[in-house]
């Protein structure tokens, strides 16, 4: 502990030092940090143990029909066990950075009052295993898995969980405020209100758009309230949201499928960036908004100084965009990846980081997430071939190295994922990992592409 910089660490002398272009003729600066990401109920498992509470997606996953095969996290990936050789192997990729998650109920088994020690060591080893191994710490506070006895208190659609969550975000930072660097507070709140409230295929399963508006609300304020608690504990790193964003666009030139592509851009993107960004809701969609839609009411005055309290860096997940007709449907226009949602179109992630920089300033920015699913398994020499996922990955690193080369403040790049894992409502079907994971024998295997991913991050080279 007290080991001073870690936005700097990861580093060696070769990466640093001038290199040649690669394959693609690209190069990345030597201030640029490759790494890895990973969500705690997605890798971790030991579900019950030292004195885990249960969260919504355990709740979830045990219930019959919401994850396909019935699969749930209790074992997931067994990180609570084998969290040195997951942090050996991302050394060994030649990664510099990582992203994790804290489990809220590991630290506050009921959401709220005592401190679960043996929990919150849990992280406190974890990330000073990172720093041991020269890897800096991405520490997301909200990766979707909400304590149940919370949900039980009304979960998000009660504003209470806003400061519920800063209670929480408090513990953390004097916990372990001065061994993370980067804090991140929801991940994807989109996803939550979307997934998790209009189609009921995530935890808690609801499927009621009205609560889904106030939920949004009540995770946005939850943020800010996390942010100001970060400056009032005297936080010296950095803070920041993790957002989802999906380019919206039109699927012809037309007038109407223009109009409906800006008012998808507005519900997938401006609605999180406008309040933390720029302190307001974007009109367009607030006009949306039956007179009597209930989130009218929740946003109280003052909400909107808390929601835009100034963050520190914006973490960016990038997966697919979005094409819209003209009567507002979306339209599949590019080729699907193994997961139906998703299109396949780097070129958007090239335009959702030049369009920060124009519409909300110059900030720094992080992408944590950005990966395919790719249906691969060893074989039968024990190697996984995921060439999908090396297309994949090079096309949208050549994307974002565009945006940086346009002037985008990008600082860092994380695949999503480094193990395969519980991919929520598809369980285990679903393989997002560089690397393969036998979930029988939990033996991690590195696929082509965390082979290839070493070779760039190594030499920085594209
Ligand atoms: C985004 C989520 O943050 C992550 O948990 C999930 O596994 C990936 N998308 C892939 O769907």
């Amino acid at each position: 502990a007290g080991a001073p910089v870690l936005a700097a660490c990861g580093r060696s002398a070769t990466q640093t030092a001038p290199t040649q272009a690669g394959p693609l003729g690209l190069t990345f600066p030597g201030t640029f940090v490759f790494g890895a990401a990973t969500s705690a109920y997605q890798i971790e498992g030991a579900a019950a143990e030292d004195g885990r509470g249960p969260s919504i997606w355990d709740t979830f996953s045990h219930t019959p029909n919401n994850v396909r095969n019935g699969d749930t996290g209790d074992v997931a990936a067994d990180h609570y066990h084998r969290w040195t050789e997951d942090l050996d192997l991302v050394k060994s990729l030649g990664l510099g950075s990582y992203r994790f998650s804290i489990s809220w109920s590991r630290v506050l088994p009921t959401g709220t009052g005592t401190v679960n020690r043996k929990g919150l060591d849990f992280y406190k080893r974890l990330i000073e295993g990172m720093r041991e191994r020269g890897i800096a710490p991405v520490a997301t506070m909200f990766h979707w898995d909400l304590p149940q006895a919370l949900q039980d208190r009304g979960g998000w659609e009660n504003r209470d969980c806003a400061s519920w969550f800063a209670d929480y975000a408090q513990v953390l930072y004097r916990e372990l405020g001065d061994l993370v660097p980067t804090w991140l507070t929801l991940n994807e709140p989109k996803t939550v209100v979307q997934v998790g409230y209009q189609f009921g295929a995530h935890a808690p399963g609801r499927r009621d758009t009205r609560a889904s508006l106030v939920v949004a609300h009540h995770l946005l304020l939850a943020h800010g309230l996390a942010v100001r608690a970060y400056r009032a504990a005297g936080g010296t790193g950095r803070i920041g949201p993790a957002l989802n964003l999906a380019p919206a666009y039109p699927v012809d030139d037309s007038e109407p499928a223009r109009e409906a592509a800006l008012l998808a851009d507005g519900v997938e993107n401006r609605l999180y960036l406008d309040p933390i960004l720029k302190g307001a809701y974007p009109a367009d969609v607030v006009a949306t908004w039956a007179p009597d839609e209930p989130v009218r009411a929740a946003i109280r005055p003052g909400d909107l100084a808390v929601i835009a309290s100034p963050v520190d860096i914006l973490a960016v997940q990038y997966y697919n965009p979005v094409f819209v007709t003209a009567n507002g449907d979306r339209a599949q226009v590019k080729p699907t990846s193994e997961a139906s949602w998703q299109q396949i179109y780097p070129e958007g992630l090239f335009d959702v980081l030049t369009r920060i920089k124009r519409d909300y300033g110059d900030l720094p920015i992080t992408i944590t997430e950005n990966g395919i699913p790719v249906d691969d398994a060893p074989d039968a020499a024990g190697k996984v071939n995921d060439g999908p996922r090396v297309a994949f990955l090079r096309d949208h690193l050549a994307a974002a190295h565009r945006a940086l080369q346009s002037g985008v403040r990008l600082e860092s790049y994380h695949v999503w994922s480094l193990l395969d894992n519980f991919e929520w409502a598809e369980g285990y079907a679903q393989r997002w990992g560089i690397t393969y994971v036998d979930f029988a024998t939990q033996k991690r295997i590195p696929k082509a592409s965390a082979e290839w991913y070493r070779t760039v991050a190594t030499s920085r080279r594209l």
